[in-house]
Protein backbone atom coordinates (compact mmCIF):
# COMPACT_ATOMS: atom_id res chain seq x y z
CA UNK A 1 0.00 0.00 0.00
CA UNK A 2 1.48 3.15 -1.03
CA UNK A 3 0.20 6.47 0.46
CA UNK A 4 1.58 10.01 -0.68
CA UNK A 5 1.33 13.29 1.21
CA UNK A 6 0.70 15.91 -1.64
CA UNK A 7 -0.41 19.69 -1.88
CA UNK A 8 0.68 22.51 -4.08
CA UNK A 9 1.01 24.40 -0.83
CA UNK A 10 4.08 24.04 1.50
CA UNK A 11 3.41 23.83 5.49
CA UNK A 12 0.01 21.96 5.29
CA UNK A 13 1.54 19.14 7.32
CA UNK A 14 2.53 17.10 4.96
CA UNK A 15 5.79 15.67 6.34
CA UNK A 16 4.22 15.62 10.29
CA UNK A 17 1.56 13.25 8.61
CA UNK A 18 4.13 11.02 6.54
CA UNK A 19 6.40 10.43 9.80
CA UNK A 20 3.53 9.77 12.14
CA UNK A 21 1.91 7.30 9.84
CA UNK A 22 4.68 5.57 8.78
CA UNK A 23 5.48 5.07 12.38
CA UNK A 24 1.78 3.91 13.23
CA UNK A 25 2.35 1.43 10.22
CA UNK A 26 5.74 0.32 11.69
CA UNK A 27 4.29 -1.20 14.45
CA UNK A 28 2.77 -4.15 12.71
CA UNK A 29 3.74 -3.65 8.96
CA UNK A 30 7.37 -3.35 6.98
CA UNK A 31 7.01 -0.05 6.71
CA UNK A 32 9.20 2.55 4.63
CA UNK A 33 8.89 6.20 4.52
CA UNK A 34 10.50 8.33 0.69
CA UNK A 35 11.28 11.31 1.04
CA UNK A 36 10.33 13.05 -2.78
CA UNK A 37 10.82 16.93 -1.68
CA UNK A 38 14.01 18.43 -2.81
CA UNK A 39 14.13 20.54 0.85
CA UNK A 40 14.52 16.86 2.47
CA UNK A 41 12.93 17.76 5.13
CA UNK A 42 12.32 13.69 6.70
CA UNK A 43 16.37 14.38 6.94
CA UNK A 44 15.99 16.20 9.95
CA UNK A 45 14.00 13.52 11.56
CA UNK A 46 15.82 11.91 13.92
CA UNK A 47 16.81 8.15 12.82
CA UNK A 48 16.26 6.11 16.51
CA UNK A 49 12.51 8.03 16.65
CA UNK A 50 11.49 7.09 13.41
CA UNK A 51 12.22 3.24 13.43
CA UNK A 52 11.35 3.58 9.38
CA UNK A 53 14.19 3.33 6.40
CA UNK A 54 14.09 6.80 5.02
CA UNK A 55 14.73 6.66 1.42
CA UNK A 56 15.23 9.69 -0.75
CA UNK A 57 14.37 10.45 -4.61
CA UNK A 58 13.70 13.46 -5.98
CA UNK A 59 14.55 12.19 -10.17
CA UNK A 60 12.11 11.73 -12.62
CA UNK A 61 12.69 8.13 -11.78
CA UNK A 62 11.20 8.36 -8.82
CA UNK A 63 8.42 5.67 -9.93
CA UNK A 64 10.75 3.38 -10.25
CA UNK A 65 12.20 3.49 -6.66
CA UNK A 66 8.51 2.78 -5.64
CA UNK A 67 7.83 0.11 -7.40
CA UNK A 68 11.04 -1.46 -5.77
CA UNK A 69 9.70 -0.35 -2.69
CA UNK A 70 6.15 -1.39 -3.15
CA UNK A 71 8.06 -4.63 -4.01
CA UNK A 72 10.03 -5.25 -0.59
CA UNK A 73 7.78 -3.16 2.26
CA UNK A 74 4.13 -3.54 3.06
CA UNK A 75 3.69 0.10 3.25
CA UNK A 76 5.20 3.02 1.44
CA UNK A 77 4.38 6.76 2.97
CA UNK A 78 5.72 9.03 0.25
CA UNK A 79 6.47 12.59 1.68
CA UNK A 80 6.24 15.40 -1.63
CA UNK A 81 7.07 19.03 -2.79
CA UNK A 82 4.86 21.43 -1.70
CA UNK A 83 4.46 23.25 -5.22
CA UNK A 84 3.23 21.79 -8.68
CA UNK A 85 6.34 19.91 -9.86
CA UNK A 86 6.60 17.58 -12.66
CA UNK A 87 8.35 14.69 -10.82
CA UNK A 88 5.84 15.42 -7.79
CA UNK A 89 3.19 13.93 -10.90
CA UNK A 90 5.49 10.46 -11.52
CA UNK A 91 5.34 9.92 -7.01
CA UNK A 92 1.43 10.49 -7.33
CA UNK A 93 0.53 8.42 -10.46
CA UNK A 94 2.29 5.50 -8.28
CA UNK A 95 0.32 5.74 -5.24
CA UNK A 96 -2.67 3.86 -4.36
CA UNK A 97 -4.27 6.81 -2.29
CA UNK A 98 -2.84 10.48 -1.77
CA UNK A 99 -3.90 12.32 1.17
CA UNK A 100 -3.59 16.30 0.74
CA UNK A 101 -3.73 17.66 4.13
CA UNK A 102 -5.07 21.44 4.17
CA UNK A 103 -5.25 23.66 7.07
CA UNK A 104 -8.36 25.61 8.27
CA UNK A 105 -8.20 28.79 6.20
CA UNK A 106 -9.50 30.03 2.79
CA UNK A 107 -6.21 30.48 1.52
CA UNK A 108 -4.96 26.68 2.45
CA UNK A 109 -8.60 25.69 1.30
CA UNK A 110 -8.49 27.17 -2.53
CA UNK A 111 -4.55 25.89 -2.67
CA UNK A 112 -6.29 21.85 -1.62
CA UNK A 113 -8.57 22.45 -4.41
CA UNK A 114 -5.42 23.11 -7.01
CA UNK A 115 -3.57 19.77 -5.55
CA UNK A 116 -7.27 17.79 -6.25
CA UNK A 117 -7.07 19.79 -9.56
CA UNK A 118 -3.53 17.99 -10.51
CA UNK A 119 -4.72 14.73 -9.30
CA UNK A 120 -8.02 15.29 -11.71
CA UNK A 121 -5.57 15.77 -14.38
CA UNK A 122 -3.42 12.48 -13.82
CA UNK A 123 -6.81 10.58 -13.25
CA UNK A 124 -7.51 11.97 -16.96
CA UNK A 125 -3.91 11.16 -18.54
CA UNK A 126 -3.13 8.11 -19.60
CA UNK A 127 0.66 8.83 -20.19
CA UNK A 128 0.95 9.13 -16.29
CA UNK A 129 -1.54 5.53 -15.50
CA UNK A 130 0.61 4.38 -11.87
CA UNK A 131 0.98 0.58 -10.80
CA UNK A 132 -1.19 -1.63 -12.60
CA UNK A 133 -2.44 0.87 -14.82
CA UNK A 134 -4.23 2.61 -11.82
CA UNK A 135 -5.13 5.99 -10.92
CA UNK A 136 -4.44 7.08 -8.02
CA UNK A 137 -7.36 7.44 -5.03
CA UNK A 138 -7.52 10.94 -2.87
CA UNK A 139 -8.93 12.71 -0.35
CA UNK A 140 -9.03 15.98 1.79
CA UNK A 141 -7.51 15.95 5.30
CA UNK A 142 -8.47 18.82 7.44
CA UNK A 143 -5.18 19.53 9.49
CA UNK A 144 -4.25 21.58 12.43
CA UNK A 145 -7.95 22.45 13.39
CA UNK A 146 -8.52 24.19 16.06
CA UNK A 147 -12.37 24.88 17.68
CA UNK A 148 -12.67 28.10 16.01
CA UNK A 149 -15.51 29.19 13.84
CA UNK A 150 -13.29 29.26 10.55
CA UNK A 151 -11.95 25.34 11.40
CA UNK A 152 -15.75 24.83 11.58
CA UNK A 153 -16.74 26.08 8.69
CA UNK A 154 -13.81 25.12 6.30
CA UNK A 155 -14.94 21.58 7.51
CA UNK A 156 -18.41 22.55 6.31
CA UNK A 157 -16.99 23.76 2.54
CA UNK A 158 -15.08 20.97 2.09
CA UNK A 159 -17.91 18.78 3.54
CA UNK A 160 -19.90 20.33 0.71
CA UNK A 161 -17.49 20.58 -2.10
CA UNK A 162 -17.79 17.50 -3.58
CA UNK A 163 -14.18 16.49 -3.09
CA UNK A 164 -13.43 13.31 -1.42
CA UNK A 165 -12.88 14.52 2.48
CA UNK A 166 -11.50 12.34 5.10
CA UNK A 167 -14.22 12.06 8.09
CA UNK A 168 -10.67 11.60 10.31
CA UNK A 169 -9.32 14.78 11.23
CA UNK A 170 -5.71 16.24 12.69
CA UNK A 171 -5.71 19.26 15.58
CA UNK A 172 -3.60 21.63 16.10
CA UNK A 173 -1.23 19.60 18.43
CA UNK A 174 2.13 20.62 20.17
CA UNK A 175 2.97 16.90 19.95
CA UNK A 176 2.69 17.25 16.09
CA UNK A 177 5.18 20.17 16.09
CA UNK A 178 7.53 17.68 18.24
CA UNK A 179 7.16 14.82 15.53
CA UNK A 180 11.01 15.27 14.03
CA UNK A 181 12.36 14.66 17.76
CA UNK A 182 9.92 12.17 19.13
CA UNK A 183 8.21 10.22 15.65
CA UNK A 184 5.01 9.82 17.52
CA UNK A 185 2.76 11.64 19.78
CA UNK A 186 2.99 10.01 22.66
CA UNK A 187 0.90 6.42 23.61
CA UNK A 188 -2.58 7.57 24.84
CA UNK A 189 -2.35 11.36 23.28
CA UNK A 190 -5.13 12.61 21.44
CA UNK A 191 -2.57 13.26 18.94
CA UNK A 192 -1.93 9.45 18.20
CA UNK A 193 -5.80 8.81 18.51
CA UNK A 194 -6.18 11.32 15.98
CA UNK A 195 -3.70 9.38 13.88
CA UNK A 196 -4.49 5.99 14.25
CA UNK A 197 -8.02 7.24 13.15
CA UNK A 198 -6.81 8.41 10.05
CA UNK A 199 -4.68 5.14 9.33
CA UNK A 200 -7.55 3.08 10.11
CA UNK A 201 -9.64 5.23 7.55
CA UNK A 202 -7.39 4.87 5.11
CA UNK A 203 -7.31 1.44 5.21
CA UNK A 204 -10.64 1.07 5.04
CA UNK A 205 -10.95 4.10 1.65
CA UNK A 206 -8.33 1.82 -0.41
CA UNK A 207 -9.94 -1.43 0.75
CA UNK A 208 -13.25 -0.23 -1.15
N1 LIG B 1 -1.23 19.07 13.50
C1 LIG B 1 -0.31 20.01 13.74
N2 LIG B 1 -0.38 20.78 14.85
C2 LIG B 1 0.53 21.74 15.07
N3 LIG B 1 1.57 22.03 14.26
C3 LIG B 1 1.71 21.29 13.15
C4 LIG B 1 0.79 20.24 12.83
N4 LIG B 1 1.20 19.69 11.65
C5 LIG B 1 2.31 20.34 11.27
N5 LIG B 1 2.63 21.31 12.16
C6 LIG B 1 3.74 22.27 12.07
O1 LIG B 1 3.53 23.07 10.91
C7 LIG B 1 4.74 23.30 10.20
C8 LIG B 1 4.63 22.73 8.79
O2 LIG B 1 4.47 21.33 8.86
P1 LIG B 1 5.15 20.35 7.81
O3 LIG B 1 4.75 18.98 8.18
O4 LIG B 1 6.61 20.65 7.69
O5 LIG B 1 4.41 20.82 6.47
P2 LIG B 1 4.80 20.56 4.93
O6 LIG B 1 5.59 19.30 4.85
O7 LIG B 1 3.49 20.49 4.24
O8 LIG B 1 5.59 21.76 4.48
C9 LIG B 1 5.83 22.63 11.03
O9 LIG B 1 6.40 23.62 11.87
C10 LIG B 1 5.08 21.58 11.84
O10 LIG B 1 5.71 21.32 13.07
MG1 LIG C 1 7.42 18.97 4.01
Amino acid sequence: MIVSLYSTKGGCGKSTLAVCLAAYWSRTKKTALLDADPQASLSVCRPEVLRVPVFADTSKDVGKTIAKLAGEYERVVIDTAGYRRRKNVEALAHSDFVLIPCKPSPFDLREAMEAVELLREIAGDKGSKGRKGTQPRYAVVLTMAQRTAVSAQIREELEHSGVPFMSAQIGQRVAFVETPSIGFPPEGSVAALEIELLAKELKRRIKT
